[in-house]
């Protein structure tokens, strides 16, 4: 049974996927699989890449261990291997599942989940329908509205802006905080979102309340609904008004940087209220394999849903307190989950 482990993308977050990518090939070389690297690069290219490399191979693009791979999606054939030369030989590669490690972009959004699906390829977290859901933080929001989840209001950017400032916009299809910004007044609004690169494929705003912490939980769809440990990340002490980039990453690693508390110390009713949210949501959307459910919450007992990450980073694999898997065990379990589900 060979396993490919697909990361990077044409996404911003190409980077957090390249360090969540090695990790999953990485603990998946130690239960004696099978495995091979899917390398996709930031301009859209699929590669084969031995499963063992360190990020450092990716820091200037493609490594030179990369061979080109050519993505067959009629047949059923799934990931051909093209070797190169004048008269280029098609190779076919065995794959029996995919373990996707994709952050961000068409790896997130439902699109290569779709070519998968189209491909026969078996295929490990949301479907083509979850991840679009979960990638689109204004569909997202109004389906949670809709099924009566408290959530703040959000908007599009580009319409009428029914509450006052301060403001938080973000790319609507953005993650990581790339791309976040608080502005004071609609002029600067505006001018942000006409002018940043991260908001030209679409932005959400909504009214930006310094009064509120980030909460976050992960939830397991399989083979039961199973919620982690909730998560305090915090911000860097006197820095940004949300939590940034740098907050959620360290440096090299796609871990959590800032400290955190784990679990999170809260008032067991706003503890219960966010389990039942985090299940509802994860319900809602159809959540598979591992999604990340993030939070705003107050010290007045106010809680709203933000967002669903449908392959969050580090496969969230460290939020499961209890019990304990490692991510070798959580990923086992993901591809049982990929080869039992039904196939076009
Ligand atoms: N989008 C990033 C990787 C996360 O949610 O963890
Ligand atoms: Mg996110």
């Amino acid at each position: 049974m060979m396993t490919a482990v697909l990361f990077g993308g044409p996404s911003p977050e190409h980077d957090i996927s390249i360090l969540t990518g090695l990790q999953a090939a990485h603990a998946l070389l130690r239960t004696e699989r099978s495995v091979v690297g899917i390398y996709w690069s930031k301009t859209g290219e699929f590669y084969r890449v031995p499963p063992t490399l360190e990020a450092p191979a990716f820091a200037h693009g493609v490594p030179a261990e990369a061979e080109p791979l050519m993505l067959i999606v009629g047949g059923r054939s799934g990931f051909g291997s093209l070797s190169s030369g004048l008269r280029p030989k098609l190779e076919m590669l065995a794959i029996s599942v995919v373990v996707n490690c994709c952050h961000g972009g068409p790896g997130e959004d439902g699109s290569i989940q779709a070519t998968m699906d189209l491909a026969g390829l078996r295929y490990t977290g949301p479907s083509a329908a979850t991840a679009a859901i979960g990638m689109d933080k204004l569909s997202f929001a109004a389906l949670a509205a809709a099924a009566g989840v408290p959530v703040l209001p959000r908007v599009a950017g580009d319409g009428a802006i029914p509450f006052e400032g301060p403001y938080i916009v973000k790319p609507r299809f953005g993650g990581s905080s790339i791309g976040i910004e608080v502005v004071r007044d609609q002029a600067t609004l505006r001018d942000r979102i006409r002018s940043s690169v991260h908001l030209r494929s679409g932005a959400v705003v909504e009214p930006f309340r310094d009064d509120l912490y980030d909460l976050q939980i992960a939830i397991r769809s399989y083979p039961e609904l199973t919620l982690s440990a909730i998560e305090r990340p915090t911000r860097t002490a006197g820095a940004a008004a949300i939590l940034t980039y740098s907050d959620k990453y360290q440096p090299g690693t796609g871990m959590a940087s800032a400290p955190r508390e784990l679990p999170a110390l809260l008032k067991p009713e706003t503890e219960e209220q966010l389990r039942q949210i985090a299940e509802r949501t994860a319900t809602l959307i159809q959540a598979r394999g591992v999604t990340r459910i993030d939070f705003l919450a107050n010290d007045a007992g106010e809680l709203f849903l933000n967002e669903a990450n449908t392959i969050p980073g580090s496969l969230s694999h460290y939020l499961f307190l209890e019990p304990k898997q490692t991510l070798a065990e959580q990923l086992a379990s993901d591809i049982r989950e990929a080869m039992e589900r039904p196939t076009y």
